[in-house]
């Protein structure tokens, strides 16, 4: 806002000098490369995920993601005797979150695809898969799906990257992927 009124008020019809309006132009040009990198980076970058949302309840979000824990449970780990859930290649898998955890633990098999379901049973949750770079926000009343396919072995962290409570740095879960074939 200026202090003052512009001396001409109808300023809009003085003549532009040149060299603003080279910079106009310029601004312009650079504004639309950077629009066409978005473009460019969205077919070439793959650094997008596949994913889907759905509207959903959490009661049933969380009656599917049991349901698949009791059939495919192979083992359970910790104190707490949380599930290690192995689905069979190709199938739907379910994981949740809720203050302050993911839930089941995950098995995977490499090199096979899965769609995999995200949803939270209270506030927003983060999804943070390390050591890979992919980032989610977890929604209560959303199921996110992704058709991911793992293609290396080992054990990865889940880490909620949304602040949602007291326990939020406490929040991690795991997936494992191993190699079927070995
Ligand atoms: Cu869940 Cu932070």
């Amino acid at each position: 806002m200026a202090l003052t009124s512009p001396e001409k008020r109808i300023w809009w019809n003085e003549p532009l000098s040149k060299i603003e309006l080279t910079w106009i132009v310029i601004a312009f040009l650079w504004g639309l490369t950077m629009f066409g990198t978005m473009v460019y980076w969205h077919f070439t970058g793959e650094q997008n995920l596949s994913n889907e949302a759905y509207r959903i309840r959490p009661e049933v979000f969380a009656e599917r993601t049991e349901a698949q824990a009791e059939k495919y449970k192979v083992r359970e780990e910790g104190d707490t005797g949380i599930p290690v859930v192995k689905p069979p290649a190709g199938s739907d898998v379910y994981m949740l979150a809720r203050r302050y955890e993911f839930w089941p633990i995950l098995e995977l098999e490499k090199d096979k695809q899965y769609r995999l379901h995200l949803s939270s049973m209270d506030v927003q949750h983060g999804f943070s898969l390390q050591p890979t770079n992919i980032n989610l926000q977890i929604h209560p009343g959303y199921e996110m799906v992704l058709t991911v396919k793992p293609n290396k072995t080992g054990e990865y962290s889940v880490v909620c990257n949304e602040y949602c409570g007291v326990a939020h740095h406490a929040m991690v879960g795991r997936i494992y992927v191993v190699d079927s074939k070995k």
